[in-house]
């Protein structure tokens, strides 16, 4: 079964998976097993069982059967830095050598606008082979990045927050902006780029490391002045880099407490990592309504630390899942699921499937004020969507054929799963995985 790209209008005859919070507060999961999905004009004209819609599609509407798979909300990466996609894969034995080895040093040949346009459309092959539609993206410093990114995605029809690195400050040379310079061409990229499309521009001064008190001022300015733009950084992911942290801001209460200072902290802020934050600064995310993006795979790799799940929910904090590649080992939220389950047990916590890919799906829609536009297989949203395959591995086959609930089925595909899953993932209802991959050197 393969949908023409072209085809504007068209129905599945196929399963349709939904996740939405129970009254008691947790995540329910739904299939309906013998599904219609109708999708027109690049949204989901009617979603319902076979046996009630079927009779009342248009005359003439292309059908395509893949009853054997699962239609389900398309996964959304709250954190992934486009120019690491070279960096994947390097060792060090912790996040400041890591950047400094590794990451300052590949980030630097996005200056180059070839290298730009050639690795935004290699970045976004590998989002959509992986059945990710969105993603909250960090650039490069150079704006040339995310003009690449934003004019790849505005192609392809797909939902996007993305912003420029701010960082003017302990990175090599060749990398820096300037604290009046950067934020100006943060905000002509916001001017030029938000709301285009499906596209949104994210203010994101990289780390309290790498900008001036001086740059995080302005950018909480432009921040407070442009409230519809997200705000995106890092915060309390590393020992070593929160004891310098301290040393830079002795002013500060806490490493968060630096980007509060600066008014970087509002409901449209994403903080990625948020491994160490203590009580005070877990009631201030949560009273600020910043979400915080968990990394697993990006913290077990660096060996950061584990992400604290039972006090973050307990303080009412918003989640969202990442794979904050190149920290990160994957592209796939796959990993980032079973990432989390496993960090959630080695601290006492036991997260089940169906939260977790709500966290990877539903749910960061909604808490990335999405709510009602995308992030489910239903009427009246975009048709950003994945089909999945169960059966795509023997094992994987094997094991889920033998779930005796949908919670089951759900866990056994999360802690299998990987791109092999992913059957087609599709962006305003067009088939968007990439049939013949670029060969890469
Ligand atoms: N802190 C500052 N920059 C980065 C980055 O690129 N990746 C990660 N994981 N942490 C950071
Ligand atoms: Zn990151």
């Amino acid at each position: 079964m393969r949908i023409p790209p072209q085809l504007e209008d068209y129905a599945l005859r196929t399963q349709v998976l939904d996740f939405a919070p129970a009254l008691s507060g947790a995540v329910e999961a739904r299939l309906e097993r013998d599904a219609c999905v109708h999708v027109s004009q690049g949204r989901f004209a009617a979603v319902g069982s076979w046996t009630n819609l079927s009779d009342h599609l248009p005359a003439g509407l292309p059908v395509f059967e893949a009853r054997s798979h699962v239609a389900a909300p398309g996964f959304i990466d709250a954190h992934i830095h486009l120019p690491q996609i070279d960096v994947i894969a390097s060792a060090a034995p912790g996040l400041l050598a890591w950047l400094a080895r590794h990451t300052f040093p590949a980030e630097a040949a996005w200056a180059d606008p070839a290298v730009c346009a050639q690795g935004a459309r290699f970045f976004l092959d590998e989002l959509a082979r992986q059945g990710t539609t969105s993603a909250c993206v960090f650039g490069s410093v150079h704006a040339g990045s995310v003009e690449a990114l934003f004019s790849a995605a505005l192609d392809r029809g797909q939902r996007l927050v993305a912003g420029k690195c701010l960082m003017d400050t302990h990175c090599p040379e060749p990398l820096r902006d300037t604290a009046e310079g950067g934020v100006q061409e943060s905000a002509d990229l916001a001017s030029r780029w938000h709301g285009r499309g499906r596209l949104s521009y994210a203010i994101t001064p990289r780390f309290a490391g790498s900008s001036s008190r001086e740059q995080l001022r302005l950018a909480g300015d432009l921040a407070r002045a442009r409230p519809e733009l997200y705000v995106q950084s890092h915060v309390a992911e590393n020992l070593d880099e929160i004891r310098w942290i301290g040393e830079l801001f002795p002013e500060a209460r806490s490493y968060l407490d630096v980007y509060d200072r600066a008014g970087l902290l509002g409901p449209r802020s994403i903080y990625a990592h948020c491994l160490w934050l203590d009580e005070a600064d877990r009631a201030r995310m949560a009273g600020s309504g910043a979400l915080a993006a968990v990394c697993p795979s990006s913290n077990f790799f660096l060996g950061s630390g584990l992400f604290d799940f039972a006090a973050s929910l307990a303080a009412g904090m918003g989640l969202v899942l990442a794979s904050d590649v190149g920290g990160g080992q994957s592209w796939s939220m796959f990993e980032a699921m079973r990432g989390a389950h496993a960090m959630g047990r080695l601290r006492g916590t036991a997260l089940n499937a169906s939260q977790l890919w709500y966290w990877a799906s539903t749910g960061a829609a909604e808490r990335l004020g999405w709510g009602g536009q995308v992030g489910r297989v239903a009427a009246g949203y975009e048709a950003d969507f994945v089909l999945l395959d169960a059966a795509a591995t023997p094992v994987l086959g094997r094991r889920t054929a033998r779930a005796a609930s949908l919670e089951e089925w759900l866990f056994a595909l999360m802690i299998l799963g990987d791109d092999r899953a992913v059957h087609e993932t599709f962006l305003a209802g067009r088939p968007s995985k990439p049939a013949d991959p670029e060969p890469q050197t």
